[in-house]
């Protein structure tokens, strides 16, 4: 079973439609899988919409008292969820739905331990974006480049084989959570599987300044780890090829 992770904070407009296209695409591709809402008591009552969606599909709520962060939300989702391989995307529908069919297979099939929804990748991209919010996407990518060869390293949309987080100590500041993924977690192989990022249509985003602060902070932190820890072989296997194309040490 896959286990689909959305945290949300006010995002009561786009959930339904969200979870909706989410099992359209499970079920048109015969993949067996539970959404996982992680709700931190939004004042705009997503908490509600979320518990109504129980009554049509397999969706499990985890409702907490606060605004207690993206990246610690998204680890109480995974400690809830019950499937061997378990995922996170956001609830706006940035993250195109019809990616999901390729990035669980890519895990089941073709020996992936990590697949990652790419906006920087072969046929990724990004819609609707402005000028400001991509310098500090490209920004934020650049400067953490050293510590993985994925290309999008700040994306918030992958899947994981459980074992890749599982005793993994992921720190949970801030909103990185696919880069802390990225840097400590136990794979070997992974994939970037492309598609184009929408912006959100309803609510606001929460990436603020204090966000773009806790980055640096997470940075500083796993660039220590690293030091401490050193290299781990991490293989990239390319999408249309069955075996891993090109190999990369960092
Ligand atoms: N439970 C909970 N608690 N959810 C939260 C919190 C929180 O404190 N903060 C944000 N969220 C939820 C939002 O409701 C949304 O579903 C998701 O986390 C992402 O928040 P956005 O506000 O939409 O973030 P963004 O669009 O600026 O950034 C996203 O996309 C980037 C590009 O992929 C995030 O996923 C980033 O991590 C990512 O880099
Ligand atoms: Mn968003």
């Amino acid at each position: 079973m896959v286990s689909v992770v959305i945290p949300t904070y006010n995002e009561k407009d786009g959930i339904r439609e969200l979870v909706e296209a989410i099992f359209a695409q499970t079920r048109g591709a015969g993949i067996d899988a539970e959404v996982v809402i992680v709700d931190d008591n939004s004042p705009d009552g997503t908490g509600q919409a979320a518990e109504d969606l129980k009554l049509h599909y397999p969706v499990q709520v985890v409702h907490r008292a606060g605004k207690l962060g993206l990246s610690s939300a998204v680890i109480d989702g995974w400690k809830a969820a019950r499937g061997e391989i378990v995922g996170v995307m956001d609830a706006d529908l940035s993250h195109d739905p019809a990616a999901i069919p390729a990035l669980v297979r890519a895990i089941e099939n073709d020996g992936c331990q990590l697949a990652v929804g790419s906006r920087y990748t072969s046929g990724g991209g990004i819609k609707q974006w402005p000028l400001a919010r991509l310098i500090i996407s490209k920004t934020a990518v650049w400067m953490a480049s050293p510590l993985t060869p994925i290309r999008d390293i700040t994306s918030g949309y992958f899947f994981v084989r459980r074992e890749v987080v599982d005793g993994v100590q992921l720190n949970p500041i801030g909103f990185k959570i696919g880069l802390e993924t990225f840097v400590k977690g136990r794979y070997r192989t992974f994939i970037e599987v492309p598609y184009t990022f929408t912006n959100r249509v309803a609510g606001k985003s929460k990436l603020g300044l204090g966000e773009i602060w806790l980055y640096l902070v997470q940075l500083a932190d796993l660039i220590r780890y690293r030091l401490t820890n050193g290299a781990v072989e991490r293989v990239r296997v390319e999408p249309s090829n069955e075996t891993p194309a090109t190999a990369s040490t960092r």
